[in-house]
């Protein structure tokens, strides 16, 4: 088999979501900006590019977590999950919110989100690929419009996810997954 495909077999089955996240010591921006660079070439019908980003940093964090929390109380969500949203996204040293925009009707709109998923999914095998830690995290209010606005994000947009991205803080053991699920039609 030649190494490349080895490579790339190894890092899709070593890509793990872990905790394990150093939160002090800063991700370079270069190496965030060349992930996002990543996460493009996934493949987008009618090639709309739907993803947009945003990183959050030292304070950005901060105030990306109580953006969140504030819509999270207009929601009467409980207590106890607005207090953690507030602080979760300072356990890692850096966080990419990754947006999808609304497209023209409901199927673009929805092709586009699948595009953005995939751009996701290609940031995560880079960030592995450079040692570096990953947990793609759902956004609670992903439509929030002072999110949006705090991100930079077109109206309409749905956030993905959060990812964390940090230097790792320990080694997650290794995962596994069931038989795929297939069925051969001739
Ligand atoms: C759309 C999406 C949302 C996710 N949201 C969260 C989340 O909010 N919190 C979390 O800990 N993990 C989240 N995950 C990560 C999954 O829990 C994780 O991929 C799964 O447990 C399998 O582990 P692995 O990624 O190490 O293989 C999310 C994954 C996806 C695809």
């Amino acid at each position: 088999m030649p190494d490349a495909v080895e490579t790339l077999d190894r890092l899709i089955r070593t890509r793990r979501t872990t905790k394990l996240l150093d939160p002090d010591t800063p991700v370079d921006p270069e190496v965030v900006a060349g992930l996002c660079e990543l996460a493009t070439w996934a493949p987008n019908h009618r090639r709309t590019e739907p993803w947009r980003f945003a990183v959050f940093t030292g304070d950005g964090r901060r105030v990306l977590g109580d953006t969140i929390a504030e819509e999270m109380v207009r929601h009467d969500a409980h207590e106890a999950k607005v207090l953690k949203t507030r602080t979760k996204y300072l356990r890692s040293a850096c966080v990419v919110v990754i947006g999808s925009i609304a497209g023209p009707d409901e199927v673009t709109t929805a092709e586009n989100r699948d595009a953005v998923a995939a751009g996701v999914s290609n940031l995560l095998l880079g960030a592995t690929a450079r040692g570096l830690a990953t947990l793609w995290s759902s956004v609670a209010t992903p439509t929030s419009p002072a999110l949006l606005d705090l991100c930079g994000f077109p109206e309409g947009t749905f956030a993905v996810g959060a990812v964390y991205l940090s230097h790792p803080a320990g080694t997650e053991p290794a995962g596994r997954r069931s038989a795929p699920l297939i069925r051969w039609i001739d």
